[in-house]
């Protein structure tokens, strides 16, 4: 069955220019890109899409930096999209992530870690509406490759 996963572009790979090679990893993936826009969180914006961790140690800078410049929102669909793009994604920790993942190609460190990715279809349940209404969201075939 077909899922739908919420990814960032977060600010340092918007910076360092790099939206198209983390974009263009989950197209040559095989995922439809269902929603995709720029937008700049405020802290309290960013606060509220990571309410999870609040009270953890690095809550406050992580939502700092998420909230320092503008980020890529986008709305990926695929079977298994979920794990699909946590794979790859690779680990939180750039240092820990396999070779080949966008993290370990892209990311500076634990914190600007380069992108973001559903961990779970509760937390896509909430991050996809938190950036897109129904009329953003666009389904369609993808072609053959
Ligand atoms: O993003 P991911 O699901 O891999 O990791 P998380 O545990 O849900 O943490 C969310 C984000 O907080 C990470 O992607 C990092 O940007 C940041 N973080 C951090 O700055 N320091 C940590 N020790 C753990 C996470
Ligand atoms: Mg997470």
């Amino acid at each position: 069955m077909s899922e739908r996963t919420l990814v960032m572009v977060k600010p340092d790979a918007v910076r360092g220019g790099h939206v198209g090679d983390v974009v263009g990893r989950f197209e040559a993936a095989g995922l439809t890109i269902r929603a995709l826009k720029m937008i700049h969180l405020d802290r309290q914006e960013a606060e509220e899409f990571y309410r999870v961790h609040r009270g953890k140690p690095f809550f406050s800078g992580l939502t700092q930096f998420m909230s320092s410049g503008p980020i890529v929102a986008i709305v990926l669909e695929a079977p298994g999209a979920i794990t699909q793009v946590r794979r790859l994604m690779g680990a939180t920790d750039p240092a820990k992530a396999e070779p080949g993942t966008i993290r370990k190609d892209f990311a500076s460190s634990i914190e600007q870690n380069a992108v973001h990715g559903s961990d779970s279809p509760e937390s896509a349940a909430y991050e996809i509406p938190y950036f897109f209404g129904a009329l953003e969201q666009h389904a369609y075939e993808r072609a053959a490759r």
